[in-house]
């Protein structure tokens, strides 16, 4: 753990994109849920592996692809002491938490599962975390069964005890959902679903970005995340699973690298994590997202949490004081507020604040039965990060009530 303390200018020196103007006014990013701005040492690595360093990794011989290959092994040795993974082979690089979703959806999901078998899935989901598990469902014969939320926009541990049965091979939940921020309780699902026989899959997305992570502790038997939210590039994401889960999978893509040998009469396919690395992997998105770990794994993380929880916090309290505004699924220590005004389209308030230079995500947020059990078509989502500050949560409430009155 860091000694370091936290000092939101130095942190926000950190991040070229902060600087910006949009739209004339000074940038307030606060769709950081969606992805994150990104820190100079983060830009530096993907410039010094294109500038520089471009090779290939694991083919050839020359110096450049040696270099780019040890550099890439490393990034994985980072993310798998990041998550305490057991062993660097149950880290596979993806191009983030949604295909890495796919990958166990159509390998171990797709392997395994019997007509009847039954996938259990959290209400809050993002379609990441739905549409995978009922493509497979489709292919098995299967069936994607929906574990309700309360009204309080948390996991139903009661109706999951109930729905929970020897048919259940799986159960999907994401860590902390992405619309409200709850933090669901995969400690003790993965706790009741082994007991019952099944595997349990965790959407670490937003959850990694909070929390930190051990995945031998929490037994969890895969765990996914994007880098892009983590501070990192796009396209480079990790899968986590327990290694015997992993031996025992049929590989998804074929290509190079994932093989040992081929003919046209038998192919070979190499051991884990290569057997699920067909083609030429995202070598610059992994050397950043290790970057970006090396980076938060530098800084205070709990002062960064109760920074960001103040800063929701006042957002909150400012937001209850609006008449109009109708906040939904507040959650105590999420980084994420979810409102809604009624009769007024989420669309238009995000248009309104943009104009003033602040960014925020309105819609379904890629969660339609969230949406539909609230009976909203969709909200505006305010995300907050490291780099906000109490000065812009202001300028939020100010321009919010300037958009309010246009409305
Ligand atoms: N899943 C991302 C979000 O919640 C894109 O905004």
């Amino acid at each position: 753990m860091s000694s370091a303390t936290f000092d939101i200018n130095q942190i926000r020196a950190q991040f070229p994109a902060l600087t910006q103007q949009v739209n004339q006014q000074p940038l307030i990013y606060l769709d950081s849920a969606a992805t994150t701005q990104k820190p100079q040492c983060v830009i530096d690595v993907l410039q010094r592996y294109y500038g520089s360093n471009s090779a290939n990794v694991h083919r050839g011989s020359h110096s450049l692809t040696a270099s780019a290959t040890a550099q890439f092994e490393a990034a994985r040795d980072t993310v798998a002491h990041f998550l305490g993974a057991q062993s660097r082979n149950e880290i596979v690089w993806t191009r983030g938490a949604t295909e890495a979703l796919n990958l166990i959806a159509q390998t171990y999901a797709r392997s395994t599962l019997q007509a009847g078998d039954e996938i259990l899935v959290g209400e809050m989901e993002h379609h990441a975390n739905i549409v995978p598990w009922q493509m497979v469902a489709e292919q098995t014969g299967a069936n994607v069964i929906k574990v309700p939320m309360t009204a309080q926009c948390q996991f139903d541990l009661d109706a999951f005890r109930l729905l929970l049965s020897p048919r259940c091979k799986i159960v999907a939940l994401a860590h902390v959902t992405n619309v409200t921020g709850t933090r669901q309780p995969i400690e003790t699902v993965i706790e009741m679903a082994h007991k019952a026989g099944a595997i349990v899959v965790v959407d670490g997305a937003q959850g990694i970005v909070h929390e930190p992570v051990n995945v031998a502790t929490l037994n969890a038997d895969f765990y996914v995340f994007s880098g892009h939210k983590l501070y990192g590039p796009t396209g480079i994401g990790a899968l986590y699973g327990k290694q015997t889960l992993l031996d025992a999978m049929p590989p998804w893509h074929g290509g190079g690298k994932m093989v040992e040998h081929v003919s046209f009469e038998q192919t070979t396919f190499t051991q884990v994590p290569g057997k699920f690395e067909a083609g030429t992997p995202n070598v610059a998105g992994a050397l950043g997202l290790a970057s970006a770990i090396e980076w938060l794994q530098g800084l205070p993380r709990n002062e960064i949490e109760q920074h960001i929880h103040r800063l929701k916090l006042r957002a909150e309290n400012a937001l209850q004081k609006l008449s109009d505004v109708r906040l939904i699924g507040v959650q105590p220590s999420a980084s994420v507020l979810t409102f809604v005004v009624d009769g007024v389209h989420s669309q238009d308030i995000a248009t309104l604040l943009d104009q003033q230079g602040i960014a925020v995500r309105a819609g379904h947020h890629c969660a339609h039965p969230l949406m539909d059990a609230l009976g909203v078509s969709g909200t505006v989502r305010l995300s907050f990060a490291l780099y906000n500050t109490e000065e812009e949560v202001d300028q939020l409430i100010i321009a919010l009530e300037k958009a309010l009155e246009l409305l």
